[in-house]
């Protein structure tokens, strides 16, 4: 029973929480009378002297959850003054409190790591600013672009990610202590004090929603799995990049590694496993919510199981951001193999048919125009896949509109150049979009 029932193993980590909040609760008792000054001198003593040993790296007896084993020791350290820290509490606001203060360190941490990852992915972009790629739909060769284009496309991702974890901190942000077991208490306890001191800025409303409400972590969890989602598609394109099939890219070697059968292998595990591990804080939000939905309000011990999924979302996030930085700082771009691969796949068919639409021809019609033009060349392969190698004279065939200045739209770099929309690939484009980029990152 003991060790079915026991969170200590996991919840543990929450130790230095525990004590801010305890340390906070206790003033409080004290300002109002309710703990004589003296005793809660000695109470705040001994639970700084819990949390340096704890820092220190001393380990507490093991106890039903870390709420009883700080208890205990403040009592085998003090005596029995210290019985009286608990007045005016429940271990169910005091796990709330724990829990949003765990949170909010976390996600500031996730934050400033994002930041970081934005920089690097910002450092990609401008040491590569010249190279272009072929870009893709369906997998299928589309139209050219920016290299820099599209690895930006991750710090946009990135900045949204950040935002859902501000949101989070934003809705956590009220004090859960006082709430008590759930209907308050009887002493004269003042909650706005303890709002101020672990730096809260409003006092939770209702407190049988207070010890009954998982929602920051559940947006925690969920802001985290959306983050590792986005860092997966990113893990995606680094494992096949840097295949031989594609050769765009090649990962830094301290984060490949070989095989222990095949001397020639350079595995991209560290991609692999930001994709793998992904799956497993997807896990984790499946967990929560399945967890929360069927319980009556208001505290149900179910809700201890809450923390593994938390602490495992929390430190995959931060680990899977220091690799991801780590690769778009380190990886290194092969820029021939990606202008190779732009003169194939016919890349510049979309831009035959915006000619013809520009000479007045209307664009279905152009593009139905071009698409037999690429089917018969597909089938002859005779000027292969390059647009720019099939004569005028084929491409009349097709369209008299088309005349010798056709030629000079075929090329890849002047094609993507000029697609300058407004969050488009071309150069000025490009460069609005960086600068608004670098905005963020102040
Ligand atoms: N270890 C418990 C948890 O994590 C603390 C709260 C226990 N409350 C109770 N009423 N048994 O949820």
């Amino acid at each position: 029973m003991e060790d079915y029932i026991s969170s200590f193993s996991f919840d543990r980590r929450l130790a230095p929480y525990d004590i801010e909040g305890s340390i906070a609760h206790v003033r409080m008792l004290s300002a109002k009378r309710i703990v004589p000054s003296k005793d809660a001198a000695k109470i705040i003593r001994g639970l700084k002297s819990i949390g340096s040993d704890i820092a220190k790296g001393k380990r507490l007896p093991k106890a039903e959850d870390i709420h009883f084993a700080v208890e205990a020791e403040l009592v085998r350290r003090i005596g029995d003054v210290g019985k009286k820290m608990h007045t005016a509490r429940s271990r169910n606001d005091q796990v709330v409190l724990d829990l949003k203060l765990y949170v909010r360190k976390a996600a500031n941490d996730v934050i400033g790591k994002i930041v970081k990852t934005q920089k690097a992915v910002l450092g990609c972009a401008s040491k590569n600013s010249s190279v272009l790629m072929p870009g893709y739909t369906h997998l299928q060769h589309g139209q050219p672009l920016f290299f820099a284009h599209h690895i930006l496309a991750y710090g946009w991702m990135l900045e949204r990610d950040k935002g859902r974890f501000k949101d989070t901190l934003k809705r956590l942000d009220e004090n859960p202590l006082g709430a008590c077991a759930f209907a308050g208490t009887a002493f004269p306890i003042d909650r706005a004090k303890t709002a101020r001191a672990l730096g809260f800025s409003k006092t939770s409303e209702n407190s049988v929603d207070t010890v009954s409400d998982r929602d920051f972590i559940v947006e925690f969890v969920f802001a985290s799995a959306l983050l590792m989602t986005h860092l997966s598609r990113f893990a995606e394109e680094m494992v096949t990049w840097s295949s031989s099939e594609f050769g765009f890219v090649k990962l830094p070697e301290h984060l490949t590694s070989g095989s222990s059968i095949m001397p020639q292998k350079r595995n991209p595990d560290t991609a692999e496993l930001i994709r793998g591990k992904s799956s497993k804080t997807i896990g984790n939000l499946t967990q929560l919510l399945s967890l929360i939905k069927n319980l009556p309000l208001s505290y149900n011990r179910d809700l201890q199981e809450d923390k593994p999924p938390l602490f495992d979302a929390a430190d995959t996030a931060l680990a899977s951001l220091d690799i991801a930085e780590q690769t778009f700082a380190g990886m290194k771009v092969n820029a021939e193999r990606m202008d190779e691969e732009c003169r194939k796949g016919y890349l510049l068919a979309t831009e035959l048919a915006d000619y013809l639409a520009r000479k007045g021809m209307p664009f279905r019609k152009a593009h139905a125009a071009v698409k037999q033009l690429i089917n018969s060349l597909r089938i002859n392969f005779k000027f292969g896949e390059d647009l720019e190698n099939v004569p005028l004279s084929e491409l009349r065939e097709y369209s008299t509109l088309f005349e010798q200045d056709i030629f000079k739209h075929l090329s890849p770099r002047l094609n993507a150049a000029a697609k300058n929309s407004y969050g488009g690939t071309g150069s000025k484009a490009l460069a609005v979009q960086i600068r608004n980029f670098k905005k963020l990152l102040k």
